[in-house]
């Protein structure tokens, strides 16, 4: 499936010019449909069509630049939008986003940013004013972290800025690039992306334009890891193979078999898997939102395998839930030491956030016994029909309604994927 996080800004970009955009291969999830109905309610025209996968948007009838509060709070990529509503209307108003639990998540770089290209930005009590009344203005901004919402905001304002802004430290993570890719289809002029060096130039308009979302390397990794842990067999269609390269060098080092040929991908595990050493942190590096999924894998290898997390100060919070099904796991700060191999048994257990969810689901289907997963609506935000895909592997999980919510059921010796 499409990318979400590659979605989100391209949906904000779409904000940038009042003729109409066309994007394919979206996910269809819940975070994407918070986006959708931020834009309306800003008057911009959207139509999903859910069987094309396509979005169409035009921002012709744009006329606020102040996202509704309630939607903002439900997402991080909802604030990707005050870049353009800042580049055209020169200001742009928001509450702190929302998103995940795993750590603080502050806006910083991106403040700074805006203040680097003359806009002034008022932060009180969780809320974001920045208005640029002179327009704003092309900067050179160095990011004190290479944060990826912050690098895309950027871009998306400094697009119809005024004059050249570069962006040093910038994030390299594919989303990026992909952000990149569209808005030259929309007739801006970027240089860079992909590295840590971005150069922008800006232009006075910006025109309509059709783009495919890149495919979700989390999602396919999700899958992969889930096909390995069960020592099944996966046929993994439309990757990008070179976005997976660090978590394909991780499968193989546990032992699974990977083989990319153009974007296909097959991947296959047979036990014993050796344990290994993963650490989280930005591309070209192991991705963090895959860092939960392979403890789950982990669980089943042979010996010490350890997880350090150094994107997040808080994302090793669903370690407690593999806990309770089994899981031998020791966390020191941002360190989890996982001891393997154990037998994973069923378990009430809570999706505390989407790739924490997706972290059970995989212990589930290793699991002896019935594992129940409850709030699954973290994980409905992120992967599409997750539960039907699997069944349709082979999985024994099923989506059950409780009297508490939604529940997800993922019956433990489902075999091989
Ligand atoms: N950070 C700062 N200052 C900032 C921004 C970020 O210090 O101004 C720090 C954060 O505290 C955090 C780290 O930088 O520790 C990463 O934040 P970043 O801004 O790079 O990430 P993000 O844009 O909030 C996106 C994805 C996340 C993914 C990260 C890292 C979207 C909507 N979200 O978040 O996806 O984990 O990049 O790759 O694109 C997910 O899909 O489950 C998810 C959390």
């Amino acid at each position: 499936m499409g990318s979400k996080n590659a979605t989100l800004p391209l949906l904000a970009a779409c904000l940038l010019t009042d003729e109409p955009c066309l994007l394919s291969n979206i996910p269809l999830i819940d975070d994407i449909f918070t986006m959708v109905e931020l834009l309306r309610r800003l008057g911009v025209d959207v139509t999903i069509d859910a069987g094309a996968r396509t979005v169409r948007v035009c921002a012709a009838g744009l006329r606020r630049s102040d996202p509704d509060p309630d939607l903002v709070r439900k997402e991080r990529g909802s604030f990707l939008v005050m870049g353009p509503l800042l580049a055209r209307f020169h200001r742009a108003s928001s509450p702190h986003p929302g998103g995940c639990a795993i750590g603080a998540r502050p806006v910083d770089v991106t403040v700074h940013g805006f203040r680097a290209m003359g806009a002034r930005v008022q932060t009180e009590e969780g809320w974001y004013d920045a208005w640029a009344p002179q327009g704003l203005h092309g900067a050179s901004v160095y990011l004190d972290y290479p944060s990826v919402t912050g690098t895309e905001n950027l871009m998306l304002a400094a697009s119809l800025a005024q004059g050249r802004t570069v962006i040093k430290h910038a994030s390299c993570e594919p989303e990026v690039v992909a952000l990149a890719q569209f808005l030259t289809a929309m007739g801006a002029r970027i240089r860079g992306a992909g590295s840590s060096f971005i150069e922008i130039e800006g232009v006075p308009r910006l025109h309509g334009a059709e783009g495919r979302v890149i495919p979700d390397r989390i999602e396919a990794g999700t899958f992969a890891a889930a096909a390995v842990a069960t020592e099944g067999e996966l046929v993994l269609r439309d990757v990008n193979c070179d976005h997976l390269e660090p978590v394909l060098y991780k499968l193989q080092q546990i032992g699974a078999c990977t083989e990319c040929r153009g974007s296909v991908l097959r991947v296959s595990g047979r036990r014993p898997f050796q344990a290994v050493e993963v650490q989280a942190i930005h591309f070209p590096g192991f991705p963090t939102d895959l860092q939960a999924v392979f403890a789950a894998l982990l669980t089943q290898a042979e010996g010490l395998s350890i997880i350090q997390e150094r994107v997040y100060e808080n994302r090793l919070l669903y370690v407690d839930e593999l806990r309770k099904m089994g899981a031998q796991i020791i966390v020191r700060g941002q360190r989890a030491d996982i001891y393997g191999p154990t037998p994973l048994h069923g378990a009430a257990v809570r999706a505390l956030d989407l790739r924490a969810g997706a972290s059970l689901i995989v212990g589930g289907l290793v699991a002896e016994g019935e594992t129940v997963i409850s709030d699954v609506h973290h994980i409905q935000r992120g992967y599409e029909d997750v539960v039907g895909r699997l069944a349709s592997l082979g999985a024994e999980i099923r989506l059950v309604e409780r009297p508490a919510g939604a529940v997800a059921a993922a019956g433990g010796s489902s075999g091989p994927l």
